[in-house]
C-alpha cells in the first residue's frame, strides 16, 4: 500500500546523468530526441577584469549557466558570475521531448506530430495520451484510457457545497482554480508522486474531473442545477451535456460544435515552457501533490497576457463596437494609450501562429451553422490593418491562438468569462505531461532562481521618531 500523506523518495540520481525523460533535439540537430547533442564545440570566454580565459562546452546549442559561476575575480568573496534573464527571454529551464515550436517558421508539433495533422485526425484524449506517453495509443490502450477517464468524471458530493459557497458572480477561473486545488484534500495518497500508480490515477482524475468542475462552475453562476456526467457520451459531448442539458433524458450535442471543441482542445493541449507550464513545473518541483501543482497552472493561465487573452479579445472587440472605429483603436494601441492589441503577439512566434490559422478556418465551419458572428467584421479589419502596419510588422506581431477563439466560443453560447476555462480544460493534458517529465528528469531539482540584490546595505534598526516614511518623495 502506498503511504498516505507523505512523499515517497525520488528515484536515486545517476551520477553525471544529463538525460531525464528524453529531450528535444536542439534546433537543427539530427540526433535522436533524448541524446544530448554536441559536436565537441566550445565557447571561449575571456574575463577582461583579470585576463583569465575559460572554455565552456556547447551542448544542445546551449551553455550551462552554472559554468559562469566559475568565472571569478581574485577576490575570495566573489561567488562568480550569474546570468541575468528577467522573464526568461533566453534561458532554457529543462530538456523536454514533448512539444517542439519553431517560432520563426510557425511550426508546432506534439511529440513530433504536426499540429495540423493532429487537429484534423486525432481526438483530444488521443493527444492527451500522446503528450504523456510519447507515442499515439494503440486501439486497446486508447479504449482503456477512454474508459478510465470516463469512469472518473464524477466528483465527491461535497463539491456541491464547496462550489455553492461562491458568490453568484464568481469568475469561473477562480472557481476552477480553487476546485482543482481542493481535489488534493480528497485524494491524500496523491502526494506519493514517485509511485507510478498514484501518478496514473491522479492524472486520470485530473483529466476526468476538470470538465466536471468547470461545468459545475458554469451552472452555479447561471443559477442552474448541476448536471452529472453521462458516461455514455464522449469527453467533449459529456462536457457539453453538463453545460447545456436541461430536462431532456439524453443530451444530443451539435456534432459541428463537438468537433470544433475537440479541435480547439487539441490546439490548446500543450505549448512547451509557457507561463502556466513553467508555474506547474516550478510548483511541482517542490514535490507537492499534482492537484496543487495543476492549480498553479490554472492561476497562471487566468492572466490576461496568457490564457485570459481570449476573454480580453472579446471585451476589446465589444469596446471597439463598430468596424469604422478600428483605425482609431489601432492608433491608440500604437501610441500606447489604448493598451495592447489583445490576441496579437507571442514570445515565441515571430510569424503567424499555426494554431491561429486552424482556428480561423474552424470559425468558418461554426459560423456556417450558427451564422456569422456580429463582430467578425471588426476582428477581420483589426487583423487586416495590423498586418499591414509598420508598428506591428516591425515587431513581428501576428494573430495568436486567442484572436479568433472567442468569436467561436461565443457562437457556441459560452459567456465571455468562461473562455479561459475552456483553455484550461485542454491545457491540463499538457501540464500533466510536463509535470511528470519534470519529476522523472534526474537533472531537475527544486526551482530556485538567483537574484541580483539591489536593496540597501546593512543598516541599524531605527526608532519610530527617526524614521523617514517610505512614501515621502
Ligand atoms: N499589442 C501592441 N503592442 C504589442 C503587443 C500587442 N499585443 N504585443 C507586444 N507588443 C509590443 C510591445 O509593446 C513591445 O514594443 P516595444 O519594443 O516598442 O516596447 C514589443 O511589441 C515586444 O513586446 P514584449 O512585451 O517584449 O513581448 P513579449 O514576448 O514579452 O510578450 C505577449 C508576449 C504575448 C505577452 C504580448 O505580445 C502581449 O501582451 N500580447 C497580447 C496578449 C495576448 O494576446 N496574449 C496571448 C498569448 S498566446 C496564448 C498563450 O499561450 O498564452
Amino acid at each position: 500500500m502506498p503511504k498516505t500523506g507523505s512523499t515517497a523518495a525520488p528515484p536515486a540520481k545517476k551520477k553525471g546523468a544529463t538525460d531525464g525523460n528524453g529531450a528535444a533535439a536542439a534546433k537543427g540537430s539530427s540526433k535522436p530526441a533524448g541524446a544530448p547533442s554536441s559536436d565537441g564545440s566550445t565557447l571561449d570566454i575571456k574575463d577582461n577584469r583579470n585576463n583569465k580565459s575559460y572554455t565552456v562546452p556547447i551542448v544542445d546549442c546551449a551553455i550551462r549557466a552554472t559554468e559562469l559561476k566559475k568565472i571569478k575575480t581574485d577576490d575570495p568573496n566573489d561567488s562568480g558570475l550569474v546570468s541575468y534573464d528577467p522573464a526568461f527571454l533566453n534561458t532554457a529551464s529543462c530538456r523536454s521531448a514533448i512539444t517542439y515550436i519553431d517560432g520563426d517558421k510557425g511550426i508546432l508539433r506534439y511529440r513530433g506530430y504536426p499540429i495540423e495533422q493532429l487537429a484534423e485526425k486525432a481526438s483530444f484524449l488521443e493527444v492527451a495520451w500522446l503528450l504523456r506517453k510519447g507515442e499515439l495509443p494503440t486501439q486497446d490502450e486508447y479504449d482503456k484510457f477512454v474508459h478510465d477517464v470516463t469512469w472518473h468524471t464524477y466528483v465527491h458530493e461535497n463539491f456541491r457545497k464547496f462550489l455553492e459557497g461562491f458568490r453568484y458572480d464568481a469568475h469561473p477561473m477562480a472557481m476552477l482554480n480553487s476546485g482543482i486545488a481542493a481535489l488534493a484534500s480528497f485524494y491524500p495518497t496523491s502526494r506519493n508522486i514517485f509511485d507510478e500508480r498514484e501518478r496514473d490515477i491522479s492524472m486520470v482524475r485530473l483529466l476526468a474531473k476538470t470538465p466536471t468542475i468547470a461545468a459545475f462552475s458554469y451552472r452555479h453562476v447561471k443559477g442552474m442545477p448541476f448536471v452529472y456526467p453521462d458516461n455514455r457520451l464522449s469527453y467533449v459531448e459529456n462536457f457539453l451535456s453538463m453545460i447545456n442539458r436541461m430536462s431532456e433524458s439524453k443530451y444530443e450535442p451539435n456534432p459541428t460544435f463537438v468537433r470544433a471543441l475537440e479541435i480547439l482542445f487539441i490546439l490548446h493541449a500543450d505549448h512547451e515552457q509557457n507561463c502556466s507550464t513553467s508555474a506547474v513545473r516550478g510548483v511541482g518541483s517542490s514535490h507537492v501533490d499534482p492537484f496543487s501543482a495543476m492549480s498553479a497552472g490554472v492561476a497562471a493561465l487566468f492572466g490576461p497576457l496568457h490564457g485570459g487573452a481570449n476573454e480580453q479579445v472579446l471585451r476589446m472587440i465589444t469596446e471597439i463596437g463598430n468596424v469604422k472605429n478600428v483605425p482609431k483603436f489601432i492608433e491608440s494601441v500604437k501610441s500606447g494609450e489604448g493598451g495592447r492589441l489583445m490576441g496579437f503577439g507571442h514570445r515565441v512566434y515571430k510569424s503567424y501562429d499555426p494554431r491561429a490559422k486552424i482556428v480561423k478556418k474552424l470559425a468558418d465551419d461554426v459560423f456556417k451553422i450558427v451564422g456569422v458572428d456580429r463582430d467578425l467584421e471588426i476582428a477581420l479589419e483589426l487583423e487586416r490593418i495590423a498586418l499591414s502596419d509598420d508598428y506591428f510588422t516591425q515587431r513581428k506581431l501576428y494573430p495568436n491562438v486567442d484572436f479568433y477563439t472567442g468569436l467561436i466560443y461565443r457562437s457556441m453560447g459560452f459567456p465571455t468569462d468562461f473562455f479561459t476555462v475552456l483553455f484550461a480544460i485542454a491545457r491540463m493534458s499538457g501540464w500533466l505531461a510536463q509535470w511528470e517529465e519534470m519529476l522523472l528528469d534526474k537533472e531537475q531539482k527544486i526551482s530556485r532562481p538567483r537574484q541580483i540584490y539591489i536593496g540597501p546595505k546593512e543598516r541599524p534598526y531605527s526608532t519610530k521618531l527617526n524614521r523617514k516614511s517610505a512614501s515621502a518623495g
